[in-house]
């Protein structure tokens, strides 16, 4: 049947019943529905969300799908071969929220394997697999997860993802630029659906949906449970009132695509993202939002080098150190303060989408900072540092991603005593978006000014894979060889240790 003819037939029935759901469990589907894949995430101790989106045309707006509600069945077992199902049910499909379906599900077992699948008329979608985290009251032996981000579809293939599912870690954490909104100037390796960036939620729908169809991707959902949040390319950033209407759409359709929770209604301008994930007394990582609340990163309106990284890097003019000047916003930053003080894990760790310790670019006879991030909140940081600081326990540890390659960074060796914070930070570089020269080089030509940052690799895409036990952190920068070849091999770039109780880190290998 073609599209017309499955959409009439949805609508014909909907005539013949006046009760909606009734109507549509009669909806045939003549091609499967499942194109976007599944997905589990935000696991918690006894908790879970399964996610899928009923699209059988993905790259169109609707997803091929007719305009109204339809159930979708779900399962959850303890086996692979799904014959010892713990649970099921139904949960309805709305045009709403593209048909996209979150189920939460509580009451489950800590530190267990969970297979599940959904279903409609005549079709299943493939076998996910998922784990709860440990009890919060638990001890676990060791925790291993991935901290990754920024993949453009169009800079090379997502095959960073094949050696994640080989790492098998507990889960996943995104930090953001799940997609991009243009491919920002090199020759496309592979097209986006259109050139345009997304403006409706539309537009955001199709764009997710394009990512959403990459096996690789797909398979990596499948497998791991993930926690997502936004940078600044898969949402818009800053609170300009100019964009809340197309910021509002990016975040529909951001969670129209996630395993997530927190969203409350469509045409919404706010979403809730920050998020503690805990691993029984062993970890507590709170996963942060650097995008929404922070002020604005356009303070000094100064872009006196639009040729040197792009305009990035900038001078910072005294509005800069305004104490009441916050990245996070007051509610984000209260909670972080609150979460972080009463740590009472090992391992007391942020993860932030853009990098938290300074970095200083000599140009021109000045003094540049990277206006993405952190370098421009520096009252906010150290706010965030004393947080740290004041924990009783807990050893810090941030994690960070946004600028394409991979950093280990040392805080207690920032050359600038008042901007010294003794933490480590990892930085992952990205799953497939390229590091441009203009921006790799001016880091590069500035590493003798910032002896903090003891590893730099701005030409390797990857990942970070963490180890964590009671007593030693060790973290490995997986590289893929090449992204562009869909098989490509990883190496170990660089590992480091920490041991618990000790400043610094050390390089291993
Ligand atoms: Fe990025």
């Amino acid at each position: 049947m073609n599209r017309r003819g499955f959409l009439i037939r949805a609508i014909l029935g909907l005539s013949s019943s006046p009760i909606m759901t009734s109507l549509s469990s009669a909806m045939e589907y003549p091609r499967c529905p499942f194109t976007l894949g599944i997905a589990s995430g935000d696991v918690m101790d006894d908790s879970v969300v399964l996610w899928t989106r009923l699209a059988p045309d993905p790259l169109e707006a609707d997803g091929g799908m007719p305009p109204v509600s339809v159930p979708v069945q779900w399962e959850l077992a303890l086996d692979p071969k799904m014959s010892r199902t713990v649970r099921r049910g139904e949960a309805i499909a709305t045009p709403a929220l593209a048909h996209s379906v979150h189920v939460e599900l509580d009451g489950l077992e800590p530190d267990r394997e969970y297979w599940y699948r959904f279903s409609v008329p005549s079709h299943s979608s493939r076998m996910g697999r998922t784990k709860t985290l440990p009890h919060r009251n638990s001890r676990p032996d060791s925790i291993r997860f991935i901290t990754a981000s920024c993949q453009n579809y169009t800079h090379g293939y997502f095959v960073a993802y094949e050696h994640m599912i080989r790492d098998k870690p507990d889960f996943i954490i995104h930090l953001g630029d799940y997609f991009y909104d243009t491919s920002f100037g090199v020759d496309d390796f592979r097209k986006h659906e259109t050139e345009k960036a997304p403006v409706t939620v539309a537009d955001f729908r199709r764009r997710h949906a394009r990512y959403k169809t990459d096996q690789q991707l797909q398979r990596a959902h499948e497998q791991i449970p993930f926690f997502t949040t936004i940078d600044n390319h898969d949402a818009i950033e800053d609170d300009d009132p100019d964009k809340y209407a197309q910021r509002a759409a990016a975040y529909q359709a951001w969670y129209e695509h996630m395993p997530v929770r927190g969203y409350k209604a469509p045409g919404d301008n706010h979403f809730e993202l920050h998020r503690k994930i805990s691993a029984g007394d062993l970890i507590q990582i709170s996963l942060l939002d650097g995008r929404q609340f922070r002020d604005a990163k356009e303070i000094c309106n100064n872009n006196d080098y639009p040729d040197y990284g792009f305009g990035n890097y900038r001078e910072r003019c005294t509005a800069v150190f305004d104490e009441d000047r916050s990245m996070l916003g007051k509610e984000q930053e209260r909670w972080l303060t609150e979460t972080l003080v009463q740590n009472k894990s090992t391992w007391n760790v942020i993860a932030s989408p853009g990098p938290y310790l300074p970095f200083r670019y000599h140009h021109d006879g000045k003094e540049l900072r990277y206006i993405g991030a952190w370098d421009i909140y520096p009252a906010n940081r150290k706010r965030v540092a004393e947080a740290l600081e004041s924990a009783e326990i807990g050893h810090p540890i941030i994690l960070s991603g946004d600028v394409h390659s991979f950093w280990a960074v040392d805080g207690r060796l920032v050359e600038e005593s008042n901007e010294r914070i003794p933490v480590v930070e990892f930085v992952a570089s990205s799953i497939s978006a390229n590091w441009p020269e203009q921006l790799a080089k001016p880091v590069t030509d500035n590493l003798p000014h910032n002896p903090q940052v003891k590893f730099y690799d701005p030409d390797r895409r990857g990942y970070l894979l963490h180890d964590v036990t009671d007593t030693e952190w060790k973290t490995t920068a997986r590289a893929m060889k090449d992204v562009r070849d869909e098989q490509s091999p990883a190496l170990d770039l660089a590992r480091f240790l920490v041991r618990k109780g000790e400043e610094g880190f050390t390089r291993l290998d």
